[in-house]
């Protein structure tokens, strides 16, 4: 166990080894040797080293393999050089590991065996024993031991986008019944959204104490909520997710997809870097933002498609908009498509390197 506030001995915030390091530079808005870049969903279906190690073993069972998660950690940054190794683990896997009965179907995505409806459903939810992080937290130690000078971050899943698997029973569109549930049985849904941000906010904690130094929440379908709901619904339990790591000095990156109208609502659920979609271009998001937060983002995932002409073109532009914000941290708009060649992602990471 840890006092509030101090990195255990040996974290690679406390001895040094990510002195200059640009991501974390960009993130505190200070100056960084070059233009730090990462992919989210960097490690996995695009690698054909991911497939052939995950090959027979279910999503879930190779997220909770310590030695096997590391490596497909390493991966990615061995591969492209990129300026951040991010854990690989899924949003679930805190339910699974509290007990939940869930699994990551291929081509699908998480499938939830009884969903949760009811305020019956929702009293019946497991505790999370914190010893049951032990797999992740080892598996984020591994990675660290082998990164050097590389910051590993970790992430979670916000309580909405997470609340929406388990009440939906899996992945949905419009995300109907959750957003009905808010109205209909207010109790209900403060409740389950509650209980999501313990669980996660766990995550997120075993995470930085094992050496990530920074994280990420993914509220990836927030986008599908009104300003309004997400105030009085959403934005105090990713608070209380976010407050699970505030003691700690590691910089916090806030995502989602379509959420051009709630940035400054994600931001105050008390973020330090916005992660922006590529809907909203950098300058408006920091005009959005008043000019005070670093943002990540937001190469638009099509370009990588498109041809190195014009995903260089688009890149650059991203680039300036970008420089408008305290710090920017390069991304993609969202995650890698499983079907992106790795050589064009290898070759943008050293694009963005080369540009001053
Ligand atoms: O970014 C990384 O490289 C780290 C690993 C990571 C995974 N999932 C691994 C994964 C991260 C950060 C996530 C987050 C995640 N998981 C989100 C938020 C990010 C986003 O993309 O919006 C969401 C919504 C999930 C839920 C989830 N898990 C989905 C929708 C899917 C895809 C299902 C499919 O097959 O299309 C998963 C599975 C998953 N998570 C895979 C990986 C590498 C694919 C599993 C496989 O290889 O079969």
């Amino acid at each position: 166990d840890n006092p509030a506030g101090v990195l255990p001995p040996g974290h690679p915030l406390s001895d040094g080894r990510l002195a200059g390091a640009p991501l974390l530079a960009a993130m505190t808005g200070q100056h960084a040797d070059h233009h730090p870049v990462w992919f989210m969903r960097q490690a996995g279906r695009s690698l054909p080293e991911y497939r052939r190690v995950r090959a027979g073993m279910p999503m879930l069972q190779a997220c909770l393999t310590p030695d096997l998660a590391a490596e497909i950690t390493l991966q990615p940054v061995r591969r492209h050089g990129v300026d951040a190794a991010v854990l690989f683990s899924d949003i679930v896997v805190p339910l699974k590991l509290a007990g939940i009965e869930v699994e990551i179907v291929p081509g699908t995505g998480p499938v939830v065996e009884h969903p949760i409806r009811t305020v019956a459903d929702v009293a019946a939810l497991p505790a999370l024993d914190p010893a049951a992080l032990a797999p992740v937290a080892e598996a984020a130690a591994r990675t660290v031991a082998e990164l050097g000078g590389v910051p590993l971050l970790g992430f979670a899943g916000a309580p909405y986008t997470v609340a929406s698997y388990l009440v939906e029973g899996g992945p949905s569109r419009e995300h109907l019944r959750t957003r009905a549930l808010m109205h209909a049985e207010p109790e209900t849904w403060h409740a389950l959204a509650g209980w999501v941000a313990g669980v996660t906010g766990s995550f997120l904690r075993a995470q930085v104490l094992a050496g990530a130094s920074a994280v990420q929440l993914f509220d990836s379908w927030a986008g599908s909520l009104s300003l309004s709901d997400y105030r009085t619904f959403v934005q105090p339990h990713s608070a209380a997710a976010l407050a699970a790591v505030a003691d700690l000095p590691v910089p916090r990156v806030h995502f989602g997809v379509g959420t051009g109208e709630l940035l400054v609502a994600m931001r105050d659920a008390g973020a330090d870097v916005m992660g922006i979609d590529h809907r909203v271009a950098l300058d408006t998001a920091n005009e959005r933002l008043s000019g005070r937060t670093p943002l990540q983002g937001n190469i638009d995932p099509a370009l990588l498609f498109a041809g190195e002409e014009a995903l260089q073109a688009h890149t650059l532009e991203v680039l300036r908009a970008g420089a408008q914000a305290p710090g920017h941290v390069v991304n993609l708009g969202h995650g890698v498509p499983p079907d992106a060649d790795p050589d064009v992602l290898t070759r943008l990471v050293d694009f963005v390197h080369r540009q001053r």
